[in-house]
């Protein structure tokens, strides 16, 4: 009899073919994300699921008994609690590597567009506004040869580290737990302590993943460290920053833009401050969201599931922070 296996999230049918070569497959079709009482019942026999940002909490781990491995379909796993995990024998995948271009190319859209007021000037256009005359008013900055600060130098700060310093020949600082000697010598990158890079750069890239000593990092006082004519740009989790700091940065000029693709709650709800300065570029989550790439992260998260429960060689298995 084939060990069972439960998908919360939808996958393509490739990936449904690898995991019913080897498991008896259960699916969530929706409509929306599943809930949690909803996936206790549906994976109350698996040993295994593939989640997208579910939360897998002690609670939910009570009620499947059965559960041997986790496949996260993201790099990012800020939704599992590692701890409840590690206490039951559980192992954390998730799909590192394949996201990291797609990732670094969004977050150069996100620099480009809030630094050239990019969605500001596309609503002037459709407004009718747009009169022969001076256009001083809609300068932006440039981002070429523009100063750099990257906060997290995981794979994905190298990728956007590459872009910037052979693209767009820009400087760049980061900061991150440890040296990255390795791209320091590759990418000509230069490590800064926070304080540093944020005085000095002219965008700040958060990259870090969420973990307890990152949660909040961006505040009151590290948005006040920063250049008036600075942009913010958080590709990695809202959590990462305080949002009631970032939109009064914002309001008062403190900074000068951001460029967000995350939020403290998702999906962020219409009438949020943020949304209302025209200083800020919004997209809904969008990091790894092509097609190639959001297909190849399938492959991987089923895979994941293959080698850890029949393989017995788990791959791309959650560090531990
Ligand atoms: C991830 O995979 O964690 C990204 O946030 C998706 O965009």
């Amino acid at each position: 009899m084939k060990r069972k296996v439960y998908a919360a999230c939808e996958l393509p049918a490739e990936a449904k073919a690898h995991l019913e070569e080897h498991f008896d497959c259960g699916y969530w079709t929706g409509p929306g994300p599943i809930a949690a009482d909803q996936l206790r019942e549906a994976a109350a026999e698996a040993e295994g699921i593939i989640v997208t940002g579910t939360p897998v909490d002690a609670g939910l781990l009570e009620a499947l008994p059965r559960l041997r491995a986790v496949s996260n379909l993201s790099v990012g796993y800020n939704n599992l609690d590692l701890e409840a995990m590690r206490r039951r024998g559980i192992i954390g995948m998730h799909t590192p590597h394949v996201t990291d271009d797609s990732v670094a190319d969004l977050t150069f859209a996100l620099m480009l567009a809030a630094a050239r007021r990019v969605t500001e000037m596309d609503r002037f256009v459709r407004s009718g506004k747009w009169m022969p005359g001076p256009d001083r008013d809609r300068f932006g900055l440039d981002v070429h040869h523009a100063m750099l600060g990257i906060i997290g130098m995981g794979r994905i700060g190298e990728a956007v580290a590459r872009r910037a310093r052979f693209g767009f020949e820009m400087d760049v600082l980061y900061c991150n737990r440890s040296r990255k000697v390795e791209a320091e010598r590759k990418l000509g990158v230069v490590y800064s302590p926070l304080e540093e890079l944020l005085q000095s750069s002219d965008f700040v890239v958060m990259l870090a993943p969420l973990t307890r000593e990152t949660r909040r990092m961006m505040g009151e006082r590290q948005f006040s460290l920063m250049k008036k004519t600075a942009v913010f740009v958080n590709v990695s989790r809202g959590e990462t920053v305080d949002e009631a700091a970032l939109v009064r940065a914002l309001r008062s000029g403190t900074i000068r833009a951001a460029g967000l693709d995350v939020y403290e709650k998702e999906p962020i709800a219409p009438d949020h401050p943020l949304l209302a300065l025209d200083n800020v570029v919004a997209l809904p989550h969008l990091g790894s969201a092509t097609a190639r790439t959001r297909h190849a992260m399938a492959m991987m998260a089923v895979r994941n599931l293959t080698d850890a429960l029949v393989h017995g060689n788990p791959r791309h298995v959650i560090p531990d922070l």
